[in-house]
């Protein structure tokens, strides 16, 4: 629904929506069903971005808890090997598979950090995670060219699986399955004539993936190894992706999700405060469906988890009150950050 002129949080509606989405998935999303731990995510950060994590029950949070669990690949019992190790989508394709078709129960990386940032949301102290087979898992996906592929079972590789890998690097706080030198030239490489970073070398610069190669780049401390002209460059095309809201690349319409993807760029570059907070503002809210909770991409057409909690998230940025701060990096919750953080503190203390 349209809500051009209200710009009200429409909050226990989302709250609703996202609580829907942790007990049923459904019909219109079901072709979604084999990435079910990224509509877990969105749900689970989206009501945190929320303040509003606690209307998830203690008997639920288990539940959900136990149900990621399941999804971990682990070890080969036989040879050990760790390659196939990470976290599988759904309970669908969670399944024992005959020796002909072994292959297939792979963890996958998009999932496997989707997994990693709903547990770390919910609270939970990552006891269960295989963190030495996880960080083998992610090793056995970076290519020569220095980006990863999703699966080991055979798929695309490019910039979103950089930015995964490196996020799951940084939450298990070990960096030994990720190759920092070659991200880094995969990265640059990535860069367009006009300083946009694509999914690969030689293609058109994009806000999202902009936003993967950004976040790679900080999250391995390396931002200050891009020449100022790079990174004036990169400033440069994206504020000038601000419509009204953000669009992903020049001459597309603009869409809710870029008031994260290039909203939290921008956060990462310090240069945020350059655009129209009121007007990203604005095209957020009139993607709102303020009768049933949840926004989309445009105005007037399907709300998704996706597009919600992205909206929200790119609220946050621009400091919507009753929001949640987040960490743009890792695009979860400061409280999750630090959550995460005294994991880490706690492990090293433990070596
Ligand atoms: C649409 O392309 C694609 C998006 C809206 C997603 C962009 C986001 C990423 C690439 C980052 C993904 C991150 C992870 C971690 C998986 P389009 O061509 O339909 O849209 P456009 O017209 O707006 O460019
Ligand atoms: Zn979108």
């Amino acid at each position: 629904m349209s809500n051009q002129e209200n710009l009200e949080m429409a909050h226990r509606q989302h709250v609703k929506y996202f609580m829907r989405f942790l007990d049923i998935l459904p019909s219109s999303l079901s072709s979604h069903d084999t990435t079910r731990v990224t509509i877990a995510y969105f749900s689970v950060a989206g009501l945190d971005i929320l303040g509003s994590i606690t209307s998830i029950s203690l008997d639920l949070r288990s539940r959900i808890i136990e149900w990621l669990y399941q999804l971990q690949v682990h070890p080969d019992k036989e040879t050990g090997d760790m390659s196939m190790c990470g976290f599988q989508g759904s309970s669908t394709v969670n399944v024992e598979l005959d020796p002909a078709t072994a292959h297939f129960r792979c963890g996958h990386l998009a999932m496997t950090y989707t997994a990693l940032c709903s547990l770390i949301t919910l609270g939970d102290d990552l006891s269960r995670i295989n963190r030495k087979a996880l960080v083998q898992g992610v090793k056995a996906l970076q290519t020569e060219e220095g980006n990863f592929a999703a699966t080991l079972s055979g798929c695309e590789s490019d910039m979103r699986f950089v930015y995964c890998a490196a996020c799951i690097s940084y939450m298990l706080d070990d960096w030994s399955g990720f190759d920092k030198d070659k991200a880094f030239k995969y990265i640059v490489q990535s860069m367009g004539y006009d300083y946009g970073i694509a999914q690969c070398p030689e293609l058109e610069s994009h806000g999202g993936t902009t936003f993967c190669a950004l976040a790679t780049l900080k999250l391995t401390n390396q931002l200050d190894k891009l020449t100022e002209e790079q990174v004036e460059g990169l400033k440069r095309w994206l504020v000038f992706r601000q419509i009204d809201g953000f669009q992903g690349r020049p001459n597309k319409p603009v869409d809710t999700c870029y008031s994260f993807w290039v909203g939290a760029s921008l956060k990462m570059l310090n240069t945020l405060k350059l655009t129209n907070y009121g007007s990203n503002r604005r095209y957020v809210y009139e993607t709102q469906d303020t009768v049933v909770g949840g926004f989309s991409k445009w105005p007037d057409t399907c709300t998704d988890p996706m597009h919600t909690y992205l909206g929200l998230a790119g609220l946050s940025l621009i400091g919507e009150r009753g929001l949640s701060k987040i960490t743009p990096t890792l695009n979860i919750t400061k409280r999750a950050h630090e959550h995460l953080k005294s994991l880490h503190e706690k492990w090293a203390k433990e070596s």
